[in-house]
């Protein structure tokens, strides 16, 4: 095995992007949040050098394509989804150069690259909306400007609420300095919606579109997919339950049939390319029914599934989670999109470290942010461990978060003045927002920035904890008992079992025990406090648990195994001689 640094990308051009052009049915994708991945040139923000310099450590991982958040020119009032040019890179990023040459880097390196489009809204700098507020009737029009209600038109066109918080509307004033128009906003007021009932739009959109496809950009993610398109006449939507969780229930600004039809569009363009490009849809949406709409045939390729995101670490909720997701996907023959974190929701090491809600509830992010209990983190560390097992056990595709291979945890003690995210502003300070789960990631040394920036670097934009030094990727390059080498070994694992391809057939397990037959292989995951005896005669190839020993044909508690009946009958699929401790269980170490 390789350590990243003996790898370069010149090594790795054999791999080259699989031709297959339905690589993204099973593909493993690492999410990019760029401002905290790597920084290049010592500014305290991650960018595009920082990020091309990694590729090797990135390639070493066993994925198949990243995922980079909008890298495109921003006031980066939300994190840069207030993008002011869709055609250009945020100069603290990088440029439009090192964009081309790291797509060229990242295909040589075996890896597929896919962007963040944001349709549903434009920093209200982009030059549209700079034409709009400055009187422009045609580029008024390429938004939501409504009068207000009341009397002196002082309220607002509706009842709708951002998903910051506070009312999804705000009151322009004119160049004379008297209150005008209401436009509207589904999130920060510098984020304004576009109106997709306007032609322009969607011309521009898929001139943008190109842009990017044409640099040998491989496909989008989409943002707020289901936020497009509004219901006519904007009506109101009556009281909805939580500012940050407004996509539980059917409402006029969210996941409006017509949405589908923008994608319709978009996916007759993205078939038009050789190799033809792809969608993943974020799309909040109440019900797996209406998920699956957005991957319909002629639609999106895949979209989340955010069912094992909302989870807690529970055997039943799981079971429905890995049952709902299956279930969708398969009524219109889409992969499922499996996904434990991102940059919008408390890292899962954290979300697994308390007691468990007992349903599986919409949970309250808010809440989880601001948590009344102490965190296990070792419990949340062995949880997600044995997490990463079962998702990456399932058919179907999988996103990874950054950070989470290296097992890091929210960091929930951000200081008020040094918070970020507009959710903190808008919330009236009652969510301490998102930052948590964006903290720079530590690549090295005892101390901070434990070589996110170069030396002399100011410090980094969102503060690192202390006790990060033994999570680095160096210190854990040299302990093969680390989440890092988990990750490696698994997604090795599930790239040579094939896994993403095929069924998943359900096995009966003891209480408390998902178990599942994938052709080769089970999967045994242990939601309980207690060990369990295995099947007589199957061996344990991989396993998330420190205790474990294959001779011993037991699972330990919060832990998951891969068990076979004989190692032989891997095949070819087993792992590198390399990967084997003696003994010939592939168990792993503590976090
Ligand atoms: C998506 C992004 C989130 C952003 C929002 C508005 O949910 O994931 O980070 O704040 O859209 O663009």
């Amino acid at each position: 095995m390789h350590s990243y640094q003996e790898l370069s990308t010149g090594q790795l051009e054999g791999r080259g992007p699989a031709a297959a052009a339905d690589w993204w049915r099973e593909a493993v994708v690492y999410q990019v949040y760029l401002r905290s991945f790597a920084d290049g040139n010592g500014d305290g923000v991650g960018d595009l050098p920082g990020l091309r310099a990694r590729l090797p450590y990135l390639a070493s991982l066993g994925i198949d394509a990243l995922w980079i958040n909008p890298w495109y020119p921003s006031p980066m009032v939300d994190g840069g989804y207030d993008v002011s040019d869709f055609r250009d890179i945020e100069p603290v990023l990088g440029t439009l150069e090192e964009a081309e040459a790291f797509i060229a880097d990242a295909h040589a390196a075996g890896l597929r690259i896919v962007l963040d489009i944001v349709p549903n809204h434009t920093s209200t700098e982009h030059p549209w909306f700079r034409a709009a507020r400055a009187g422009d009737r045609a580029a008024r029009e390429l938004f939501h400007f409504r009068p207000g209600r009341g009397p002196d038109g002082s309220e607002p066109p509706n009842d709708w609420q951002s998903a910051f918080g506070g009312p999804a509307w705000t009151r322009e004033t004119r160049e004379d300095g008297t209150p005008g128009e209401w436009y509207l906003h589904l999130y920060a007021p510098e984020q304004a919606d576009l109106n997709w009932t306007n032609p322009a739009v969607h011309e521009e959109f898929l001139d943008i579109l190109r842009f990017w496809f044409d640099r040998g950009v491989d496909g989008f993610r989409v943002d707020v997919a289901h936020g497009l398109v509004k219901a006519n006449g904007l009506p109101d939507g009556g009281p909805v339950e939580s500012a940050t969780s407004p996509h539980t229930r059917p409402h006029p600004a969210w996941d409006q049939p017509g949405v589908h039809d923008i994608y319709r569009e978009w996916r007759a363009l993205a078939d038009s390319y050789d190799p033809p490009r792809i969608f993943v849809a974020e799309a909040w949406v109440p019900t797996n029914e209406r998920l699956a709409r957005y991957v319909q045939p002629g639609g999106l390729h895949s979209a989340f599934q955010f069912d094992l995101l909302r989870s807690p670490w529970r055997y039943d909720t799981l079971r429905d989670a890995v049952e709902a997701g299956l279930h969708t996907s398969a009524a219109v023959s889409a992969p499922s999109t499996w996904v434990l974190s991102n940059h919008d929701v408390p890292r899962h090491v954290t979300r697994y470290a308390r007691s468990q809600p007992a349903t599986n509830v919409e949970p309250d992010w808010e809440r989880l942010r601001w948590p009344s209990e102490p965190a296990d983190l070792d419990l949340g560390r062995r949880r997600a461990r044995a997490a990463v097992m079962l998702v990456a056990a399932l058919p179907g595709g999988m996103y990874v978060y950054q950070g989470e291979e290296l097992g890091l945890e929210e960091i929930e003690d951000i200081p008020s003045a040094l918070r970020q995210d507009p959710t903190w502003w808008q919330m009236g300070h009652t969510d301490p927002g998102r930052d948590g789960c964006r903290v720079p990631l530590p690549w090295s040394g005892d101390r901070k920035p434990f070589g996110f920036s170069p030396a002399g670097a100011p410090a980094p934009w969102l503060p690192q904890p202390d006790g990060w030094a033994s999570l680095t990727v160096a210190a854990q390059e040299d302990d093969p008992g680390s989440m890092l080498h988990l990750y490696r070994r698994v997604l090795g694992f599930r790239r040579r079992a094939l896994v993403g391809a095929g069924d998943l057939r359900w096995l009966p397990g003891p209480d408390g025990v998902l178990a599942f037959d994938r052709g080769p292989f089970q999967c045994w995951v242990n939601t309980t406090e207690k060990p369990v005896d295995l099947p007589p005669g199957r061996h344990l190839v991989l396993c998330s648990g420190p205790e474990a020993d294959e001779t011993a044909g037991v699972l330990p508690a919060q832990a998951a195994g891969y068990i076979v009946t004989s190692p032989e009958d891997m095949g070819g699929t087993d792992l590198p001689d390399s990967e084997t401790p003696a003994g010939g269980a592939m168990c792993e170490a503590g976090a």
